[in-house]
């Protein structure tokens, strides 16, 4: 049975997600492609220390090591902030290496680029991860793309503000307490500022924007406010008014082809279909011409959801490169 070569770019929450799962579903994997992985790299920025037992000798913090291994040929990308990720992905796409990212910094802004170039080099970018967590937004659109047009998206597309808001109002904690568990959940970022500040779910929704739209707004034009101004009181007035904060990001096509934007809280009653979503879930809805709405809810963060997406990216370029498609 042939071996193909796998890198792990970022050995975090999600690079180490993504090796569980690799090995747990090894077996499985390998019946369903034909085809045995085997992770040959791992890049941090700080190889001496070991994170998973048994992975030391994989440890690396050179792209040109990575590439260098022969037979590399799928990289999995879970570090942060556009740079180095664009770099490395680029170079990984003209190594032939298919990419598979959860970096939404880098693919909000870089990610039409990587796939063109991906495209010139015949190999595949899967980016299921960077939106949503586990929700699988990206290939659903893909799919319902094919048939519909998409006029409008509105979703929760952070985890963390969400569970936040969640738990200020369900427990009563302070916004500090929440954040603070929702960084040892492997939920926020290492520096929660994105998520705070709604520069998370905005870079979420300028993905979904290029995807449904072909285009983004300007991004000067988008209104981004973020959570962090939310104060446990007005958690408290919202909810004894039966009212309950989300953060709502929202993208729309409208008439005129103008594509506007906006991401921010809001207070939603009880008919609302984002009263229910709590904790680290996301929402996603999408109208439709032919559909309707189509309304997708799921852990939007999270070592396993998260990782889980990304190697189905990954079974799902090896079966499109072997020409079929994989099933259960
Ligand atoms: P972590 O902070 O847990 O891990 C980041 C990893 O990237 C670390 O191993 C770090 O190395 C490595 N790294 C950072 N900068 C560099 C660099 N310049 N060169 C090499 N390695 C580097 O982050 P997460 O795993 O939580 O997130 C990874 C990516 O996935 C981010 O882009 C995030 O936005 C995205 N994401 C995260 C989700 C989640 O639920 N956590 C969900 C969906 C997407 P070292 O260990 O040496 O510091
Ligand atoms: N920090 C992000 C969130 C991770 O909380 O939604 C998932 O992209």
């Amino acid at each position: 049975m042939a071996t193909i070569k796998a890198a792990i770019l970022g050995f975090g929450t999600v690079g180490q997600g993504i090796y569980h799962i690799l090995n747990e579903k090894r077996e499985e994997l390998k019946n369903k492609l034909g085809i045995e992985l085997e992770v040959a790299k791992i890049l941090v920025t700080d190889a001496s220390r070991e994170r998973v037992p048994g992975t030391a000798h994989l440890m690396t913090t050179s792209m040109e090591e990575v590439l260098a291994e022969s037979g590399m040929q799928v990289v999995f990308e879970a570090i942060v902030n556009e740079e180095p990720a664009y770099s490395y992905l680029k170079r990984a796409v003209e190594h032939k290496c298919h990419v598979i990212t959860a970096n939404k910094v880098m693919f909000a802004k870089r990610g039409l680029e990587l796939q063109d170039l991906a495209k010139a080099n015949g190999v595949f970018v899967g980016f299921e991860a960077t939106t949503a967590g586990g929700v699988p937004v990206i290939k659903t659109m893909k799919n319902i793309l094919l048939v519909n047009d998409v006029s409008r998206i509105q979703g929760v597309l952070n985890g963390t503000c969400n569970y936040i808001l969640t738990k200020m109002r369900a427990e009563g904690w302070s916004f500090d307490t929440a954040l603070k568990e929702a960084q040892s959940l492997g939920y926020a970022e290492a520096d929660p500022y994105n998520d705070i500040s709604g520069q998370d779910a905005f870079k979420k929704l300028m993905i979904l924007s290029a995807l449904a739209f072909g285009e983004q707004p300007d991004w000067a034009d988008v209104d981004v406010i973020g959570i962090d101004s939310i104060s446990a009181s007005q958690v408290r007035e919202a909810c004894e008014k039966g009212l309950r904060y989300r953060h709502v990001a929202e993208v729309e096509k409208l008439t005129n082809g103008k594509i506007v934007a906006k991401v921010g809280p809001q207070l939603v009653d009880k008919e609302h279909p984002l009263y229910p979503v709590d904790d680290v879930f996301n929402a996603v809805a999408l109208e439709t011409n032919y559909i309707g709405t189509l309304t997708l809810v799921g852990p939007g963060a999270g070592m396993y959801p998260t990782a889980s997406v990304m190697v189905e990216d990954y079974a799902e370029i090896i079966g499109k490169r072997a020409g079929f498609v994989v099933t259960i």
